[in-house]
């Protein structure tokens, strides 16, 4: 596949025969579940085509994912279970699962599949292997489930080097998904030819994860809005206190380079081009499912916690918006799965959505899931839905995508 002059550069699944083998699928099936439900389910609805192709190509189809963060504890909360349902739903055939990813469960279940079936194994987290990329768990990765074939199109997961990313190549051929083919090329598009000005959007609660990669991102952009948890820490340096509210307590020095840089590329007008929060929307006693009330940015007390931007805030953003050709967005503004903090968000996406001449670049599964809640198109008001937040916000910045990089060429 390629878009406009891009080539996708490593082997991908339609050069490779799987035809009554077994394949290994590396989904990212890093869904919001709560109560045992998935409610949010982008990811999920992304993976169809990959499945439904090797299902067709008859294929015996093994899908591994991560959820959450668990770091190698079993965590009944992060199980994968309700993912199968949903998948059988939208496949209309059943999806066996099984409580865990390696061993003689896999074995056995592996052993009674027929051509064009799926099954889903427990979240490969719950064993400290797979962020360690550790060869062992890869190698009893593939002895368990007994694939032939490899295939990444957990696209959402490319930036990281673990086990099912990384190590798990060196014992199976490796190919490329649809899914991973396409939101590559879609993304180096935009990275390569924007159209102009390229206004970026920044949120989200990951402030480690993203602020190394708003280096980048400030270079290719016009302009930079922040909101979410990323901007508390960019609050408080330039002197204003966030109360309550979740900042990261090991960036002050990479705030402060990144300032340096915003001042240098933007010069006298760097507050108009880098537009942080004036006002917030707090809840006054730190509670998420506490009311919302707007308050400018020097106001928050002590107790207070901010879960969306202010109402000036979501002006200025929207204005800064609608002149764009382009926008990246990457991070809920607020706590959006929170009517009272969703405020933000929803304004942003409902421009996005007016304005059609934009070319809209929708980053994670948080913001993706957001979206499509609420659109009337199911995401067709934007151009692309990427299911990769800092998978995508790495390879925008330029950086290397182990997932991708192991691959066959
Ligand atoms: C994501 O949600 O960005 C991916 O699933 C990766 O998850 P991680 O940040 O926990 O590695």
């Amino acid at each position: 596949m390629a878009v406009g002059q891009l080539t996708f550069p490593k082997k991908i699944l339609a050069e490779v025969d799987v035809e009554r083998k077994v394949v290994l699928l590396r989904t990212d099936y890093n869904v919001p579940i709560k109560a045992g439900k998935v409610t949010g389910d982008h990811r999920i609805y992304a993976s169809l085509p990959t499945l439904r192709k090797l299902i067709e190509r008859k294929a015996k189809v093994v899908v591994i994912s991560h959820l959450g963060r668990p770091h190698g504890a079993i965590d009944p909360a992060l199980s994968l279970k309700p993912v199968a349902k949903v998948l059988a739903d939208y496949l209309g055939q059943p999806v066996s699962f099984v409580s865990d990813c390696v061993g003689d469960k896999v074995r056995l279940a592996v052993k009674k599949m027929s051509v064009g079936e799926v099954l889903l194994l427990e979240n490969l987290r719950f064993h400290a292997g797979e962020e360690a990329d550790d060869a062992d768990f890869a190698r009893q990765l593939v002895k368990s489930s007994g694939a032939r074939v490899f295939v990444q199109d957990a696209y959402g997961t490319v930036h990281r080097k673990h086990a099912s990313t990384a190590a798990i190549t060196d014992f199976l051929p490796s190919v490329a998904g649809p899914l991973v083919v396409e939101e590559w090329l879609k993304i180096q598009n935009v990275v390569q030819n924007p159209n102009r000005p390229l206004v970026s959007v920044l949120g989200g609660a990951k402030i480690a994860d993203k602020l190394p990669l708003l280096e980048k991102l400030i270079k290719l952009s016009d302009k930079v809005i922040l909101g979410g948890a990323v901007a508390n820490n960019f609050l408080m340096a330039e002197g204003f206190s966030v109360g309550a509210s979740l900042w990261d307590t090991e960036v002050d020095e990479l705030v402060n380079k990144i300032i340096v840089q915003v001042r240098a590329k933007f010069g006298s007008v760097w507050k108009q081009k880098f537009i942080l929060p004036v006002d917030v929307a707090i809840s006054k006693n730190g509670n998420p499912d506490g009311a919302r009330h707007v308050v400018t940015r020097g106001d928050v007390k002590p107790n207070n916690a901010i879960f969306d931007i202010g109402t000036k805030s979501i002006n200025r953003a929207t204005e800064a918006v609608k002149s764009a050709g382009t926008v990246i967005w990457n991070g809920t503004l607020g706590l959006s799965d929170k009517l009272n903090y969703a405020y933000g968000s929803s304004r942003l996406a409902l421009t996005l959505a007016d304005n059609p001449q934009i070319y809209s670049l929708i980053c994670g599964g948080d913001t993706v899931d957001m979206v499509r809640k609420w659109d009337v198109l199911n995401g067709g008001s934007f151009s692309y839905l990427s299911t990769g937040g800092g998978a995508a916000l790495t390879q925008i910045a330029g950086q290397k995508l182990p997932g991708i990089e192991s691959l066959l060429s």
